[in-house]
């Protein structure tokens, strides 16, 4: 995983099996950076309290009403391009 700020927008990036994943940077419980938790298969904790959620979908797995912005993402000539709308 890894930070990015296209126009000052904090994004947290990851490749899982070859797919670019996009999703807000703060977690949803009290903003902790979540480039720095951890990423398994599609699983994306929190290293402040543990809250998971699905990169894919941006889905807190325990409350699926909450959740993370997702973002478009793909990468093309070596270029990451991520759909900020
Ligand atoms: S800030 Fe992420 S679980 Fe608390």
């Amino acid at each position: 995983m890894a930070p990015v700020y296209p126009l000052g927008v904090n994004i947290v990036i990851a490749r899982v099996s070859g797919t670019i994943y996009a999703v807000s940077g703060k977690c949803t419980h009290m903003a902790c950076p979540l480039f720095t938790g951890f990423l398994e298969g599609h699983t994306l904790t929190c290293p402040c309290h543990d809250w998971r959620y699905d990169i894919r979908t941006g889905r807190f797995l325990d409350a699926p009403e909450l959740g993370l912005t997702v973002y478009p993402a793909k990468s093309e000539a070596g270029k990451l391009f991520i759909n900020l709308d």
